[in-house]
């Protein structure tokens, strides 16, 4: 530990380096400010008298100041002149000891102020180094939580896919169910993360027609009722693959599956449940997924026109569909017409199977 002496008082400063040293300090001494400037660069504690010959000593500490802020400085006077002690501190000063000097409680002063430097300084680098950790935490989560999102629109996309190959539904079918599903939700006014995970989790409303035999989901004519009942079992299966998962977006999908073929009146399946009874996600995706269904061609049916199935829907407002829906649904009919048009022009029939365009 070095500490550098400035004082033209030759007993002063001999009775301060040779106090010091008994101590283990490493003493260096000058008597006038313009020789400390150069020696202050190395020094841990500088003992400054104000006033000096030539240079003064509040003139010194601004000057070391200017280049140093990791040093103590320690004003050494004979006066109690508040003025020049507050010049000496706004010059950088931290502490001042009055002479004479009283050398036991130098010491302790100066063992004192170097505990309370060590601290700030490990506290400082302390701070530092838990910056560094939680900007360090801040990017990995950033990471994976965007790996995590790609990977879960990966798998719903695997997901679509894998009901496609299963069904006559088209990819398209699917991913238009999905923007309808979102667009109507949205013009209901429901909130934003639901519109969002409703438009990701509706295209999965016919996973569970993976269980269904081929002779039955492919059949060409009209079901009988025992093959209907089983046709039925498509919503429960499709909640019990999905029902399970932590994502949000595929335990609303578990919902959709399980009561997109409920009817407002009681008539729907698998539970017969009525009006409010039927969450709001399967009420939309009964809307959005009837009416692509209307206008799709199918190998056992022709599709309706856009306008036929608009009146269709309206009709069975409030018998099938839920009337808050159908209000919904039918304020979007310019904006419906005009992608539906459009997707028309865009794919031809055989086309559509693989497309994977978005429909807005
Ligand atoms: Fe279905
Ligand atoms: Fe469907």
């Amino acid at each position: 530990m070095l500490v550098l002496i400035v004082e033209d008082d030759e007993v002063s400063r001999a009775a301060m380096r040779e106090y010091l040293k008994l101590f283990g300090y490493e003493v260096q001494e000058v008597e006038r400010a313009e020789e400390a400037l150069k020696l202050a660069e190395r020094a841990d504690v500088i003992l400054m008298d104000v006033v000096l010959p030539g240079m003064d000593g509040v003139e010194a500490i601004r000057r070391i100041r200017s280049k140093r802020s990791d040093c103590l400085i320690f004003v050494i006077t004979a006066y109690d002149d508040g003025r020049i002690l507050r010049k000496a501190v706004e010059a950088g000063a931290d502490d001042f000891i009055k002479k004479p000097v009283n050398l036991d409680f130098l010491r302790l002063k100066i063992e004192h102020a170097l505990k309370t430097k060590s601290f700030h300084s490990y506290r400082n680098s302390y701070l530092l180094s838990l910056k560094k950790k939680l900007m360090f935490l801040e990017e990995t989560a950033v990471d994976f939580f965007n790996e995590q999102a790609d990977l879960l629109f990966e798998m719903l996309e695997i997901l679509n896919l894998l009901s496609e190959y299963r069904d006559t539904e088209t990819y398209k079918h699917t991913e238009r169910v999905g923007w309808l599903s979102g667009r109507i939700a949205e013009e209901m006014g429901l909130d934003e993360a639901f519109v969002t995970e409703i438009q990701f989790a509706a295209p999965l409303h016919d996973i569970g027609k993976i269980a269904i035999p081929d002779k039955i989901l492919l059949k060409p004519g009209i079901l009988t009722e025992e093959e209907f009942e089983i046709m039925k079992q498509h919503t429960i299966v499709g909640y019990k693959i999905l029902s399970r998962s932590k994502s949000s977006i595929l335990r609303l999908g578990a919902e959709i599956a399980l009561t997109h073929h409920e009817k407002w009146d009681g008539s729907g399946y698998p539970r017969g449940l009525k009006g409010r009874e039927i969450p709001v996600s399967g009420l939309i995706v009964s809307v959005a997924d009837s009416f692509d269904a209307m206008v799709s061609e199918r190998p056992y049916k022709k599709p309706k026109t856009l306008e036929e199935a608009f009146r269709e829907i309206e009709t069975l407002s409030g018998r099938y569909y839920s009337p808050e829906v159908v209000e919904a649904f039918l304020k979007l009919k310019r904006e419906v017409l005009e992608v539906y048009r459009r997707d028309e022009g865009e794919d031809s029939p055989n086309d559509r199977k693989r497309s994977h365009k978005s429909p807005t």
